[in-house]
């Protein structure tokens, strides 16, 4: 049984290197992907410096990902994103009344962190879901419109390119939901910064 009292070391060192440099480069990926998409092409010079940083961080991101998807694959740390499917459902409707009702009546979480498991079940459907499915799909989307003559040339006579950039724009999208909603649950913590300091120091 752990004492909660005591700091668990849960964030290695190359996860809080990964995180931090993944969470720069999408704040870039999207503050450019914004402007690339509203702004007047006809104003060359934005909209080529738009294109020529959303390029260069869409593929450090790729890379860096590429550190955790390979991290995650041998260390333990890839285990918190096994999802153990019996009872799951359950376990998410507790944790979603548990932010929605029970910790503004100040109830303890139902799922504790411990080193077992770091994350709560709403946590581990989000970051298995972004980090397994919607950033691989930027990713391969991105490298589509990177590099057009490898995306299919044609279905039921839409061209390829643009399922591509549909599905690039829909996985923007949904990372930029997603790290609004991640920014405003690490607030729950013991104290609203308290998780922020631990993606630093890595102890929880
Ligand atoms: C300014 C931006 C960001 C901040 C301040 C931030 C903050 C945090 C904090 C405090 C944690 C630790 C608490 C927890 O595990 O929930 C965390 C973990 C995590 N964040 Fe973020 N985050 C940011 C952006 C992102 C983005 C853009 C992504 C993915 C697209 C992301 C994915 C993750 C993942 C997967 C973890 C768990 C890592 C692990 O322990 O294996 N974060 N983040």
């Amino acid at each position: 049984m752990e004492n909660h009292n005591e700091p668990i070391y849960l964030y290695p060192v190359w996860i809080r290197l990964w995180h931090v440099l993944n969470a720069v480069l999408c704040l870039l990926l999207i503050i450019t992907g914004l402007s690339i998409q509203f702004s007047n092409p006809t104003i060359t010079v934005r909209f080529n410096v738009a294109v020529a940083i959303h390029n260069v961080a869409g593929v450090l991101l790729s890379f860096n990902y590429i550190l955790f998807f390979i991290g995650n694959l041998f260390t333990k740390n890839g285990g918190y994103y096994v999802i153990e499917v019996k009872g799951f459902f359950k376990r998410l409707k507790i944790q979603f009344h548990h932010y929605t009702i029970g910790v503004f009546k100040k109830e303890p979480a139902p799922f504790p962190v411990t080193t077992e498991s770091k994350f709560n079940p709403l946590q581990q459907f989000s970051y298995v879901a972004v980090m397994y499915t919607i950033i691989p799909l930027a990713i391969i989307s991105g490298l589509g419109l990177l590099y057009p003559d490898l995306t299919v040339n044609g279905l039921i006579g839409i061209s390829g390119l643009d399922y591509t950039d549909l599905l690039h724009l829909f996985c923007g999208f949904v990372i930029t939901i997603f790290m609004c909603v991640h920014l405003y649950f690490c607030t729950f913590g013991k104290t609203a910064f308290s998780n922020f300091k631990s993606i630093f120091n890595g102890y929880h």
